[in-house]
């Protein structure tokens, strides 16, 4: 332990850019590469990503400094940090709201991951190296329809159990410092071949140019809020954990800056891996969540026998993007109950690891409608799996930002939040101080109240 976790006696990143690795393997995931592209698909292309870039500008951003400062100034997790420093009042709550998210969020995303493990597993394997006999559509749609998926649920579970036990330094700052780069590296050379590949300028005409009757639909602007909240793991207390483990010293904006820039990047950049592919090959682009499951192996199959290590390649930077995501919400979840309990590391990670395993067990089973679950519906006629997402991404995270965002721009004197945002009293300070006090509120109630109308 360093002399600082000494005189703590809590846990702290090695370094610097540690956290901020750490921080973006949290909010680069499936969310940037599975949901994103499926979402923008569905939503219109270009005019969902204008909604999209604006939602992260003026929300996302106030949101993830709010997250970090409320975490460094507290050193703890995410219920106890509201105690601390408003105690006696009920803003706990939000921190409340942000486990049990990270809860459900891991329930359902371990499932995600754990197909894209599968295809991994079959790219390397043969499984995929051709044409599937009833062809890719029926080959994703009944795996997902049976019991299998419960078993790379299993997995990825376990590795995630396996990096969170390791601890803060040893175990989520090392494996991301590893898994990044790499994810840098081969999202960059898929998407330059991508671009190689005749779809290039149609894809990109989806992407970058509007269509302007999707701004006048109210849920586009929900989805993007939402998958602005996904995208960044925001609302749900993942970066008041991480930014806990942060020494007092290090600054936040330039920190903040750089993640949001990255995270954007790699959504942007993983639409042009995906949106020129599909083109090329006369795929749809409103697939839905099976687009990078059915289209891209169909894609990658039409390319031939390369398409083999363009599969390979494409589904390890999803696997390891959603591990390195996945370790954050569990560790949001094992923080705030080793401290509630006093138990130690070991325990109530394989204890909380394995409880939100069995969460998952009906998304799992829900994925279609041919699935063991699949005929079961709520909340306006979704299926559990689909139910999870909603409640979480477009409900849960947004209310929880929102919480986040009332109690620092509301109830932080104005000196103190200038100080603890590393803004003092330059200009950007009060412009962020009004951001949060009026704009990101009114924001996301307005997208609440206009998509329930
Ligand atoms: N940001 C992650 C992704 O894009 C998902 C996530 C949400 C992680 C909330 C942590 C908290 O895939």
């Amino acid at each position: 332990m360093s002399k600082n976790e000494l005189e703590q006696g809590r846990e702290q990143w090695g370094t610097r850019i540690g956290f901020i690795l750490a921080a973006l393997g949290s909010a680069v995931g499936l969310g940037n590469i599975w949901r994103f592209s499926y979402i923008a698909g569905e939503s219109g292309g270009a005019a969902f990503l204008i909604i999209y870039l604006l939602a992260i500008a003026f929300i996302g951003f106030p949101i993830m400094m709010c997250e970090f400062m409320i975490g460094r100034r507290a050193q703890s997790d995410a219920v106890q940090s509201f105690h601390i420093i408003a105690p006696g009042k009920p803003w706990f709550i939000a921190g409340g709201v942000g486990v049990a998210a990270g809860f459900i969020i891991l329930s359902f995303y371990a499932v995600v991951a754990g197909w894209t493990l599968k295809y991994l597993f079959s790219y390397i394997t043969g499984g995929l190296w051709s044409t599937p006999s009833d062809g890719y559509e029926s080959y994703f749609t009944s795996f997902i329809s049976n019991t299998q998926p419960i078993i790379w649920q299993f997995i990825i579970m376990a590795l995630t159990v396996g990096i969170v036990v390791l601890g803060v330094k040893k175990g989520i700052e090392k494996a991301n410092k590893i898994m990044m780069p790499l994810l840098g590296i081969i999202l960059l050379l898929l998407a330059g071949y991508s671009l190689t590949l005749g779809g290039a300028k149609a894809g990109l005409t989806f992407l970058f140019s509007p269509d302007w009757e999707a701004f006048r639909n109210p849920n586009v602007y929900l989805t993007a809020l939402g998958q602005a909240f996904f995208s960044l793991s925001l609302g749900m207390a993942a970066l008041i954990t991480y930014s806990s483990y942060l020494p007092r010293k290090e600054k936040l904006p330039s920190a903040a800056t750089s993640i949001i820039i990255l995270d954007t990047l790699f959504a942007v950049i993983a639409g042009i891996m995906i949106f020129p592919a599909v083109f090329a090959f006369n795929a749809a682009p409103d697939a839905g969540p099976g687009l990078v499951f059915i289209t891209m192996p169909e894609v990658f199959g039409q390319i031939g026998g390369f398409g083999i290590v363009i599969g390979i390649l494409f589904f390890l930077l999803l696997t390891a993007a959603a591990i390195s995501s996945a370790v954050s919400m569990l560790e949001v979840c094992v923080a705030y109950f080793m401290r509630k309990f006093s138990l130690s590391r070991k325990p109530t990670t394989i204890l909380i690891g394995a409880l939100i395993f069995i969460i998952g067990l009906p998304s799992a089973l829900s994925a279609t409608a041919d699935a063991p679950l699949g005929g079961i519906h709520f909340l306006g006629d979704r299926g559990f799996f689909d139910s999870a997402d909603f409640l979480t991404s477009n409900i849960m995270l947004p209310l929880g930002g929102l919480l986040i965002a009332l109690f620092v721009g509301w109830t932080w004197e104005k000196s103190e939040m200038m100080r603890e945002s590393d803004f003092r009293s330059s200009q950007f300070g009060s412009i962020f101080r009004w951001i949060l006090i009026l704009l990101v509120p009114i924001a996301i109630l307005a997208v609440f109240v206009n998509s329930i109308g």
